[in-house]
């Protein structure tokens, strides 16, 4: 099923596994999972560096060779890895939210962030890399990310990364295996379920220009879809929008 490689410090545990990928010259086993204590050069959306104190949280890339989903749908990646980690999270803590694309927030605050690499061979997906920064028993930020929190800062309590880590692969597997045998039929309404903001009017930012609208629904290729309070109906890819909180 899954095999874990543990090291102790890596540039990013997405490098690794891209590069080991690459080593085995595109034959890799699928549930490969390689975890760190600390990572030089942790790696963000939008080329941001992901901050994580050394030992202190979950730093882990996990393989996929997902050739059955269509490129098309590669958004249903995004959202079945969102919600494996609510799901696990869910049995620590209330209030946990997925701000579009694939953060997970707890009230206002970024407990854990996913970057999802695929790469695409014709209408396949060759490779999924999957990182997942989840932030556990870290007390203290100093980076720019504005607003980051972890388990222990909720709750008071310090946790077995290692634990906590088997939970969260045991049932990313589950969750991956379900879409494979299309058996995951409320994928996309369970997404948009827990999504953060979904009620209401909020402020959001585009092109340089703030407005309020509110949240209509995700397109399956992972489009937000957003109304004005015109009731102008606004597309937005990811990158192009961005929440102002
Ligand atoms: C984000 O910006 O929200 C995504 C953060 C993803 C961080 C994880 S930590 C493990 C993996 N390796 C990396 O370099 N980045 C991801």
């Amino acid at each position: 099923m899954l095999s874990i490689i543990r090291l102790r410090e890596t540039e990013s545990t997405n490098n690794y596994l891209k590069e080991l990928i690459a080593s085995q010259r595109n034959v890799l086993a699928e549930g490969t999972v390689v975890f760190a204590d600390f990572q030089t050069k942790g790696r963000g959306q939008s080329g941001n560096f992901w901050e994580s104190e050394d030992g202190k949280n979950i730093l882990a890339s996990v393989y996929f060779s997902p050739s059955h989903i269509d490129p098309k749908n590669q958004f249903v990646i995004s959202q079945l890895v969102s919600l494996a980690l609510i799901d696990v999270l869910q049995e620590e803590i209330s209030e946990l939210s997925i701000k579009w694309p694939n953060d997970i927030y707890w009230k206002d605050k970024k407990l854990a962030g996913i970057l999802i690499e695929n790469e695409l061979l014709g209408d396949r997906i060759l490779h999924s890399i999957i990182g997942i920064g989840l932030n556990v028993n870290q007390l203290q930020f100093s980076s720019s990310c504005p607003n980051p929190v972890s388990l222990a800062n909720i709750t008071g309590k310090q946790y077995d990364r290692e634990g906590l880590l088997h939970r969260l692969l045991e049932r990313l597997y589950l969750f991956y295996m379900k879409v494979l045998r299309d058996e995951m039929n409320n994928l996309e309404e369970d997404y948009f379920f827990h999504l953060f903001r979904k009620e209401g009017f909020h402020l959001f930012e585009r092109h340089d220009e703030q407005f309020l609208a509110r949240i209509v629904n995700i397109q399956s290729n992972g489009q937000l879809v957003l109304q004005t309070q015109k009731g102008q109906l606004l597309k937005c890819a990811f990158k192009e929008v961005r929440f102002v909180i």
